[in-house]
Parts: C-alpha cells; sequence; structure tokens
C-alpha cells in the first residue's frame, strides 16, 4: 500500500486505486503521485503473474488532473526540465498502452484533464452510470492544453471534428454523451464497475490502441480530407470569434491537433508537449489560474472571513423592492433552501415579484435544470406582502428599492422597527455609500452594503461594503448568507461607486470620451473587445442607459463640488440625453436598435466627426486597460480594495474584465509597475490628469513591488 496508491494483485490482474494525498482532496497528479504511479505500474508491464491491469480511484472522483499549485511552481524551472517531466508522464502512458497486457479504466467518478488522458491511454474504459460524474480535457479554461497524450488520443479515438470542439472548448460531458461519442466503451450500474472492469481485462485478447495497429487511419477523415479542412477552417474561425485573440490556449491546442496528426503519434506528442510548456510558461496562464482556480475557490469558501465569528445558518431573510433586484435576490435565497419575506409598496407589486421569480423558475425545469418537485418547494418559500410586520422572524433584510436617498432612509427606519434587535440590514444600493445609509439606522454596526449584480440569477458576484461602523460579526454573518445562496463575495470599503462601478465606470467614461477626441466609434468598441473587454465601450453605456450615466454624474458633481474633474465623456453624453437617446431602452444611443439588431447611428459621426489621422489600435487599447489599472490602484491605495485577490475575483465576475490575465490585478502585475507607471505619465501629459499614477504605483516601481508577491 502506498501513500498515493493502493495496489493488490487478484486473480491475475493488478487492481490500483488512486488515492493521492492529501486525503481529503480530490486525486491529482503531482511530481509525487505520479512517482508513485510510476514505481507501482513499471513492474507490472513484464511480471508474469499479471495478465491485466485495472486502474482507478478510491475516492469519490476519479483523477480530476494536475496539482496546480505544482503547475504553478514549475516555472521556476529550466523550460528543458519542465519539459522533460511532461515527457516523462507522455512517454509513461505510452508504455502503458504497448505493454502488450489489457490495461481497463474503471471510472467511479470524475475524470478530467490529467485523469482522463490517463483513462484515454488505457485500452477500455468503463465508466460508473453516475449523473454527476464529468469526463473531459478542461485545461484551455485555466489557459493551458491537455498535456499528457489528451491532443492526440482523442482525435485519433473519435475523431477530430468532435475532439477539436471538446478540447478546444475545454468542455466536460457526462458518461453517457462520452459513450455516444465513442470516448467511453461501457457505462455499468456504479456497484458493477470494478466487477465489469476486471471481467474486461480478462476477456481483451489484442491490447493494442487503434492507433498502434498498421494501416491506422483517423476516423472521420484525416487533417488533409475535405472534412479536416473543412474542421480546422472552421474551428480557426471559431476560436477567433470567441477569443478576440486573446486566449493562447485553443490556439496552441488545436496546433497541437493539427500538426500532431499529420504525423506518428510519438512525434505528435512531442509537439503536444511543447505547446503545453510554452503556455505553462506564459504569465497570463499564471494569473488565469491564481485568480479562476484559487481566488475564485478562495472566495467561495470565504477564506477571509474572521474566524472568531460562529458560522450563521439562514433559515428566513427579507428582501425589500421586488423589482429588478429585489425579485433576483429574493429567487437565490429560495432556491437555496431559504424562506423569503418578499415586501413591495403594495400586494400587487410584491405578488408581481413572485411571478417573476416563478418564471425563472420554470424556465430552470424547462431546460433541465431543476427538478419540478425543487422549483415548486423553492417558489413556496417566496412570501409577498405589503405588511412590514411579516418581516419580524427575518435574520437578515436587504432593501432594493428605488436608488433614492430619503426612500431609502425611511425604508430603513420601518424595517428596523419590525425586526429582531440584533438582525442585520443590507443595502443593494449600487452608488449610495454605506455609512451615509447607515446614518438612517439605530444599530450601524449591523449595517452593511450587498450589492448584487443584474441579472441576479446569472451573476455570481456579490460586493459585500463595509460601513465605517459595520461590525466584524456583521461582516462575517453576511458572508455567510453570501455563500448560502450560492453567491461569491469580495470585501470592499466604503466609497464612491465601491469598487467594481467605479472601475468598469472608467472604461466606460474613457469610450465614450474618445468620440470627443474623434476617435471612430466602430474602432473604440472594436478595440476594447480586442483588448478583452467583454463589450465595448459604446455597447456598455447603451446598454446600462445614458440618462442613468448622466444622472450618477450630477450626483458626483453634487457631492464633490469643486473638487469633481470634468471628464472628456462628459460633454458627448450631455448632447446625447439632450436628444433623448438613452441607449437600448430607448432603441436609439450611440446604436440605433431595430428588429433585434443594432447598427452604430449614423449621425453620430456628423456630430462628433472622426479625425482624419485615427490613433493606433494599441493605443486606444492600452488605454481602455489602463484607465482600469490606475483606478483599481486608487482604490487599494485608498483601503477600498484591500487584496490583489478581491480585485481579480470582482473585476472578472463583476465586469467581465479581461479573465486572461486573471483579471485587473494580475493585469496590473503583467504589464509590471514601472511600464505601468511610464505609460500612464506618458497619457497623463497626453490626456489629463485622470491618468496620473497614484503614490501607490509609483512606489511599486521605486521598490519594484508587484501587487502579488
Ligand atoms: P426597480 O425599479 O426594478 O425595483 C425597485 C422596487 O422597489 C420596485 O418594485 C418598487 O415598487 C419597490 N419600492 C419602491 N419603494 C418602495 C417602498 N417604499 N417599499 C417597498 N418597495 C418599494 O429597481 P432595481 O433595478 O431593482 O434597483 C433596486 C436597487 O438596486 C437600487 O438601489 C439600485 O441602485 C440597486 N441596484 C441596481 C442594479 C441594476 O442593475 N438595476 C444593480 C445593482 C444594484
Amino acid at each position: 500500500m502506498g501513500t498515493h496508491l493502493d495496489a493488490r494483485i487478484e486473480d491475475g490482474i493488478a487492481i490500483l486505486s488512486f488515492a493521492t494525498q492529501p486525503a481529503h482532496q480530490p486525486n491529482t497528479f503531482n511530481d509525487a503521485t505520479i512517482g508513485e504511479f510510476e514505481e507501482t505500474i513499471r513492474p507490472l508491464f513484464a511480471d508474469p503473474d499479471v495478465r491485466g491491469i485495472v486502474i482507478t480511484s478510491s475516492k469519490p472522483d476519479f483523477i480530476v488532473g494536475a496539482d496546480l499549485q505544482m503547475l504553478a511552481g514549475a516555472r521556476a524551472l529550466p523550460r528543458a526540465t519542465f519539459f522533460e517531466r511532461v515527457r516523462r508522464m507522455q512517454l509513461l502512458l505510452r508504455d502503458l498502452e504497448r505493454c502488450g497486457k489489457p490495461v481497463v479504466a474503471a471510472i467511479n467518478g470524475t475524470a478530467v484533464g490529467g485523469g482522463f488522458e490517463l483513462a484515454l491511454a488505457c485500452h477500455v474504459r468503463v465508466a460508473a452510470d453516475l449523473p454527476a460524474i464529468r469526463v473531459g480535457l478542461p485545461e484551455v479554461k485555466l489557459g493551458l492544453l491537455p498535456g499528457a497524450g489528451g491532443t492526440q488520443r482523442m482525435p485519433r479515438l473519435i475523431g477530430i471534428r468532435e475532439a477539436l470542439g471538446l478540447i478546444t472548448q475545454g468542455k466536460t460531458i457526462p458518461v453517457g454523451k462520452a459513450a455516444a461519442l465513442g470516448l467511453i466503451h461501457e457505462v455499468v450500474p456504479a456497484d458493477q464497475l470494478l466487477a465489469r472492469a476486471v471481467a474486461r481485462a480478462r476477456e481483451l485478447e489484442q491490447a493494442v490502441q487503434p492507433w498502434d495497429v498498421k494501416g491506422f487511419r483517423v476516423p472521420g477523415g484525416e487533417v488533409h480530407s475535405p472534412g479536416g479542412f473543412e474542421t480546422f477552417t472552421g474551428g480557426n474561425a471559431m476560436i477567433t470569434k470567441e477569443t478576440w485573440g486573446n486566449y493562447p490556449a485553443p490556439r496552441l491546442a488545436a496546433d497541437a491537433v493539427y500538426h500532431g496528426l499529420q504525423l506518428p503519434i510519438d512525434q505528435g506528442l512531442k509537439i503536444e508537449a511543447r505547446n503545453f510548456v510554452e503556455l505553462a510558461y506564459d504569465p497570463k496562464t499564471a494569473g488565469m489560474i491564481r485568480t479562476l482556480f484559487f481566488g475564485m475557490s478562495e472566495a467561495k469558501r470565504l477564506k477571509t472571513r474572521p474566524k472568531s465569528v460562529p458560522i450563521k445558518s439562514y433559515s428566513s431573510i427579507g428582501v425589500i423592492g421586488a423589482g429588478l433586484m429585489g425579485h433576483g435576490i429574493a429567487h437565490a435565497a429560495a432556491i437555496n433552501g431559504v424562506e423569503v419575506v418578499l415586501l413591495d409598496v403594495d400586494a400587487k407589486a410584491a405578488e408581481t415579484g413572485k411571478e417573476r421569480i416563478g418564471a425563472i423558475l420554470t424556465e430552470a425545469v424547462r431546460k433541465g435544470r431543476l427538478s419540478e418537485s425543487d422549483a415548486k418547494a423553492a417558489l413556496a418559500r417566496v412570501h409577498p406582502t405589503a405588511e412590514y410586520e411579516r418581516l419580524t422572524g427575518c435574520q437578515l433584510v436587504i432593501e432594493a428599492v428605488f436608488e433614492k436617498r430619503e426612500l431609502k432612509n425611511s425604508v430603513i427606519e420601518r424595517v428596523e422597527a419590525a425586526i429582531a434587535p440584533d438582525a442585520i440590514v443590507g443595502s443593494n444600493t449600487s452608488t449610495l455609500p454605506i455609512s451615509g445609509l447607515a446614518r438612517a439606522s439605530k444599530r450601524p454596526d449591523r449595517f452593511i452594503g450587498l450589492h448584487f449584480f443584474s441579472p441576479v440569477q446569472k451573476m455570481p458576484l456579490v460586493e459585500v461594503i463595509l460601513g465605517e461602523q459595520t461590525s466584524e460579526a456583521t461582516l462575517a454573518e453576511a458572508l455567510d448568507l453570501v455563500k448560502a445562496i450560492g453567491k461569491t463575495p469580495i470585501v470592499v470599503r466604503d466609497g464612491r461607486g465601491f469598487f467594481t462601478s467605479r472601475v468598469f465606470g472608467t472604461y466606460v467614461t474613457e469610450g465614450v470620451g474618445m468620440l470627443a477626441e474623434g476617435v471612430r466609434p466602430a474602432l473604440i468598441d472594436n478595440a476594447g473587445r480586442l483588448a478583452g473587454m467583454p463589450m465595448g465601450a459604446l455597447t456598455v453605456a447603451d446598454m446600462v442607459n445614458i440618462d442613468l450615466s448622466h444622472k450618477i454624474r450630477q450626483q458626483t458633481k453634487a457631492d464633490l463640488g469643486d473638487a469633481y474633474q470634468p471628464q472628456p465623456a462628459d460633454g458627448v453624453i450631455d448632447f446625447m440625453v439632450e436628444r433623448g437617446r438613452y441607449g437600448q431602452k430607448t432603441n436609439a444611443g450611440f446604436f440605433d436598435y431595430q428588429d433585434g439588431g443594432k447598427r452604430l447611428w449614423p449621425e453620430l459621426t456628423t456630430h462628433f466627426p472622426p479625425a482624419e489621422r485615427q490613433p493606433e489600435l494599441e493605443a486606444i487599447e492600452r488605454r481602455l486597460l489602463h484607465i482600469q489599472a490606475i483606478e483599481t490602484l486608487r482604490c487599494m491605495e485608498e483601503g477600498v480594495v484591500q487584496r490583489p485577490q478581491d480585485a481579480d475575483v470582482g473585476s472578472i465576475l463583476g465586469w467581465g474584465f479581461c479573465p486572461f490575465y486573471g483579471g485587473i490585478a494580475s493585469y496590473i502585475d503583467y504589464v509590471g509597475a514601472a511600464r505601468l507607471l511610464a505609460e500612464c505619465e506618458a497619457l497623463a501629459r497626453e490626456h489629463g490628469p485622470r491618468f496620473a499614477p497614484p503614490e501607490l504605483l509609483k512606489s511599486m516601481a521605486a521598490e519594484g513591488r508587484a501587487l502579488y508577491q
């Protein structure tokens, strides 16, 4: 019995069960586990007492791939050393499939990444018939590609077309679908899995992979067949369309399939290893893994929650305002087993909110994401009302009424009169400082900002905002609620626009302001997409409503007085508002909206004539990202955001900032403080003080520091 692997021989069949350390985490491959696997399995190839081998796991999952901590550390190695490590696993799997004895994977649980690659190197794959099991090669989602033969074996097994789609999109699929595609030979009841795998190891006569048989042809056509040609042209177009050229992983994965499939598998594997190493050493990949894997899971697990406060479990909350946000928040609570009192101005408005929740649930049932009985139970947890007394038993109440300070103040007072003295009051305000609203509260220590995003059922982020007096217990218990209703929190301090809206706002304003400089509108929006933003700035401005941007600026101006710094966008926004072109809502903004489509408003260039000389594309891209970087650094300097992890997670989940860098803080580190400083100083000279680098950036540059140490 090894540390990571249990091996026994029963009646001529060796059964290897993975149980890698640490015991409470799923099985992963790292140097230690691969080493033990190799030491255990190699002797079996020649052992005369062994007729066949079965590989399985004694944990709920089969194997979930490489240990990402190890991968992150691997970049410190010389490239050649790392390349040899990748090759070692590849060669081991090559020897495994050519050992002459049947090797069967008994897939008892999720087998993804390196785990599924191991299974692909086996002669037979039998899987347990469990709906939770996923199989596939999701590496590209973390900026990598399958480096243990996946790009070579999967297309040789099921054809280039299907394999290319699965690999370049990092899709994982249930076992039934995998069996239909030919990735799995047999799906059996879970309790018969091992017996069936052993039987197949006994039965199999020719332990040889299709690609090792003389005269092998790729099913469905070779790379240079008409079908292959079509697949790669279509595939490349699709990758470019979806990534805007920003994600190297799908491209390099497709490259490994394209070149590798024209060569014998042993040569193909070398191409795969080379491309894998290239990605593993790209600092963007490191940023992606850090945020998308570690940062997100730490945020979900509430890693920074104050430990001294006992964990609070929620059975009942209240939501005030059953509008766009309120019904979404109530829905999140209800599907997660929490009773919700949903209060609006009158019974009818509250009931309408409940109906909207019903519609979301019905849609989920239709799509097969929710059972009918769960939907029914969730809806029964929503209690619409107009009576504040109904809030009595609520452990926490969130207000999501109109964005008006006086209205919110009076709602807060009425809520507090109805609830227990220790119940928490949260506000979903998007712009009003929390400490200001807390003044309406008789217990500001129990008051907190809980900023959800629209549409709530799709957006996982909640920006948790601390008021000046919010207590640590309130923070901890509010975080418990966020987790309980299936959302991911970041914690920020109070301030205008908090973190997400404040930084995202700079992107929109910068883009809109470019119109006034004579930059072509299409160039502005395309540069945003090419830089890695999910939408162009003008498109977003139309979506959030230009009138709203106008109102927020009026409010900001009123609050800041002389300290308000005019922006080039101000004039453009005034112009649009004067003409009633508010955006999507009015079917007219920077774009005209018609029949579900949109096109740039033709008169836009009449009013904002394009300059004869347009700026370089890269210059616009840089401006659109740097302005967000600068604002993030200001937020960090002011203590609005304290950890780069929060900035990264918040930027990706909140406004879709370039996930391929790993978020906005990772972008800052990617560019590097010295370069960012120099470029922002130049931008400030050309475009004004909004690019002026904050002290934090200056000191980072001077000391050679990064946000992540
Ligand atoms: P909405 O207009 O869709 O809903 C507001 C609801 O509050 C309405 O159903 C209204 O009848 C109700 N209401 C008004 N006065 C009330 C009172 N005295 N008692 C009980 N209910 C009352 O507005 P929306 O978009 O849901 O916004 C609500 C809050 O969420 C605002 O503070 C907004 O700034 C914030 N927010 C909005 C986001 C968005 O994308 N719309 C995103 C994040 C926050």
